[in-house]
């Protein structure tokens, strides 16, 4: 048993065990939601050398990633193919292989209700699965996009009903995803990656788990910070684009060319 360096904790029994089997590439990834976020990131996990299990409710989709056919833009079917036909990526609708997992990224949908609110409901649908499967050793992490908070407030309840403790028997943690589609230059693979855990050993976990397969990972100190980070790039962007069309517009209206200024 080690201790953590930064709370003096022990660091538990199966921490260590899960790190060892992510550092060797042994442990058996999974990724829940395979659509434009959850797709490529199984890609990249699979492409490192885990073995990677795709979780979906759609049948039409799990039987073409199996077919090696993608609908996703950033994933060509090239790269695809060959991590299927190696047995590096397969997908299923049987939500049974959660107990086989050691860990799982949450990629479903958080769409806005009409009151602006994000729809909870498949997050909760998933971790409620999640839940029924959930085991010592587990790494869960929410990639979802979602308001601060999110992980602890909501997810974490859904999961400790079990009787497990987080940062003891499993882990959980936030990252937002970044992706940017169609971007040619940053991908999944290439942006820098955030993680946030609910304990220092979430943390250390989830950087573990993304640094074996992406190539610049950033831990922060909870999910909190993991989660409001999305909410600044996302209002960032939104700011962004809006000042960018006012300037348009008056350029119109000047006649400048508005390339030309910016
Ligand atoms: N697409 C982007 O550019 C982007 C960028 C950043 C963040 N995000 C966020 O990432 C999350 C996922 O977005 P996306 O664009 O990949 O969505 P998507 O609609 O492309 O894919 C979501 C997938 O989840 C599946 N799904 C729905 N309910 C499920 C359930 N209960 N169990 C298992 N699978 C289920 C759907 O069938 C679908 O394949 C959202 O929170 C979104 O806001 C998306």
């Amino acid at each position: 048993m080690s201790v953590d360096a930064r709370t003096g904790a022990e660091v538990g029994a199966w921490a260590e065990q899960l790190e060892q089997r992510i550092s060797r590439r042994e442990a058996r990834v999974g990724v829940v939601g395979l659509g434009y976020v959850g797709l490529p990131l199984a890609v990249e996990f699979a492409k490192a050398g885990f073995v990677v299990t795709g979780v979906d409710i759609s049948e039409p989709k799990v039987a073409q990633v199996n077919a090696g056919a993608s609908y996703v833009l950033d994933v060509p079917r090239s790269v695809l193919l060959p991590l299927v036909e190696s047995g590096k990526l397969r997908a299923t609708v049987d939500f049974a292989v959660l107990g086989e997992l050691d860990t799982v990224n949450i990629c479903v949908p958080t769409p806005l209700r009409k009151t602006k609110d994000p729809d909870m409901s498949y997050v909760d649908a998933v971790c409620r699965q999640i839940a029924t499967y959930l085991h010592s050793g587990m790494l869960i992490i929410l990639e979802s996009t979602t308001y601060p908070g999110t992980t602890e407030e909501f997810v974490l309840p859904l999961l400790e009903r079990e009787g497990l403790r987080v940062g003891q028997e499993f882990f959980l943690c936030f990252s937002p995803e970044r992706v940017d589609p169609g971007n040619p230059h940053y991908q999944t693979g290439n942006i820098p990656k955030v993680v946030g855990g609910v304990t220092p050993a979430c943390t250390r976990l989830g950087a573990r788990l993304y640094g074996q397969a992406l190539s610049r990972v950033v831990p922060v100190s909870s999910p909190r910070v993991a989660e409001m980070v999305k909410l600044l790039e996302n209002t960032f962007r939104m700011i962004n684009i809006g000042l960018a069309n006012e300037m348009a517009l008056m350029c119109d209206r000047m006649g400048i060319d508005v390339w030309e200024v910016i």
